[in-house]
């Protein structure tokens, strides 16, 4: 084992990896970090989606013996099934159609480094037996070949599934299970670290700021308080992207509680899902169904937000309060395009910013058309990013769905 670190080496390390609180349970989770760089232990690193679990592996590296070696991060879910054997192991020439050279695996390339299996959960049963053989015996057999190679690789993995639910589901393997949750890391959810929320809003509001150049915003006592009750679902990564939201629309720099409420979206408001949220928390941290369920709700944010200003639209003309409504637009039909990339703040109702409105049947078969906005936030995120990877982060689902959803919709 490594010598104990101290405090200081720890307050170091996030100083070098950019990570911001100082919470008990990250500190914990930064030690054992720490503790178990020195070995070759297997970790796996556990916790919900968008709470940092991606940053503890480089530590684990920076700090062993193997930091002048190769380091890989992969993400296990973002590999098509019919390539992950040939990119962890290597394939023969012509061992498949393309296989048109010999080609070398991640087992073989990281020899003497450390593997980050992210998503480990995403690995197809048939993947899990061939690592499970090379965390045992170090041995590995290219795809299409007879001859076993050596390997001596460090892993670690991460995953935001839980894996006992998973392997009651007989999607994971129960022997792989144990063999790579040697030394354990929880990366604990934001809502049971509230300390660190406040700390990491300052710093992601000044790294906008600069990004943006603009003056950095700040919170009102109040709000900071709203802000740690919240109990941010999507961690840190919605944290980030509320701050960012923020320090892009609105114009003065103080938020307010009532400005920050409006960039929260309160779950309790949809019965029906939520209770199926809250039932599934117990047997799975996130799962595809999580990850579509979080764009619904997102798709269903939207919605709200947009039924709240018909309501208010429909109420100005029951009331005769036709000022508020142009009068050229009552011969048009709708245009209406609206479509916020995240859950909307339910912004107050200004005449001049909304859409040409009269045919109010119209608008509301398009607020309700659940496909459309979901297509819509794809593509607006996409188009954005240009990048799945950051659009599956931004839309709070997993490359898989994603990829998947591409394939739906022909967005391609
Ligand atoms: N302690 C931290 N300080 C600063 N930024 C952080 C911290 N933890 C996480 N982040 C940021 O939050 C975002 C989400 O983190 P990360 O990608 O590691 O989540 P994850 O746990 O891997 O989630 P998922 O399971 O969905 O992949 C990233 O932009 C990351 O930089
Ligand atoms: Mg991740």
């Amino acid at each position: 084992m490594s010598e104990r670190y101290s405090i200081m080496d720890i307050q170091q390390i996030k100083q070098r990896f950019g990570i911001i609180g100082n919470s008990p349970a990250l500190n914990r989770a930064l030690e054992v970090a720490c503790q178990v760089a020195g070995t070759d232990l297997s970790v796996l690193i556990t916790g919900e989606s968008g709470t940092g679990k991606e940053t503890i592996p480089q530590v684990i590296h920076q700090n062993s013996p193997r930091k002048h070696n190769a380091y890989f991060a992969l993400n296990c879910g973002a590999i098509p099934e019919g390539t992950i054997d040939s990119e962890l192991f290597g394939h023969e020439k012509g061992s498949f159609t393309s296989a048109v050279d010999t080609r070398k695996g991640y087992f073989e390339v990281a020899d003497n480094g450390t593997l980050f299996l992210d998503e480990v959960a995403e690995l197809p049963l048939a993947t899990q037996v061939r690592l499970l053989r090379v965390l045992e015996t170090g041995e590995f057999i290219k795809v299409g070949a007879s001859k076993v190679q050596k390997t001596n690789v460090r892993i670690i993995a991460a995953t935001n599934v839980n894996l006992l639910n998973a392997i009651q589901q007989g999607k994971f393997r129960e022997d792989l299970y144990y063999r790579l949750n040697i030394v354990p890391i929880v990366v604990p959810p934001l809502r049971e670290r509230k300390e660190d929320i406040v700390l990491l809003f300052r710093k992601f509001a000044a790294d906008f700021a600069e990004k943006y150049k603009m003056p950095s915003v700040q919170l009102s006592p109040e709000a900071k308080k709203t802000l740690e009750n919240y109990d941010f679902p999507g961690n840190i990564r919605q944290l980030k992207n509320i701050t960012e939201q923020i320090s892009v629309i609105e114009q003065e720099r103080e938020i307010s509680n009532q400005v920050l409420y409006n960039y929260l979206p309160q779950r309790q408001n949809l019965p029906v899902l939520h209770q199926s949220a809250s039932h599934s928390k117990s047997t799975s941290y996130s799962t595809d169904f999580a990850n579509e369920r979080d764009l619904l709700y997102k798709v269903l944010f939207d919605m709200k937000s947009d039924v709240n200003e018909l309501k208010k639209l429909v109420n100005a003309m029951i009331l005769g309060d036709v000022s508020s409504i142009p009068t050229a637009a009552m011969q048009q039909h709708i245009a209406y395009k609206g479509i916020p990339m995240v859950a909307s703040p339910a912004k107050v109702f200004e005449p001049s910013k909304t859409p040409s409105i009269i045919d109010t049947q119209a608008l509301e078969e398009e607020a309700l058309s659940i496909p459309q906005k979901e297509e819509a936030l794809i593509r607006k995120s996409l188009e954005k990013h240009k990048n799945r990877r950051h659009a599956a982060q931004e839309l709070g689902i997993s490359e898989r769905t994603l990829y998947r959803k591409i394939k739906e919709l022909g967005l391609e």
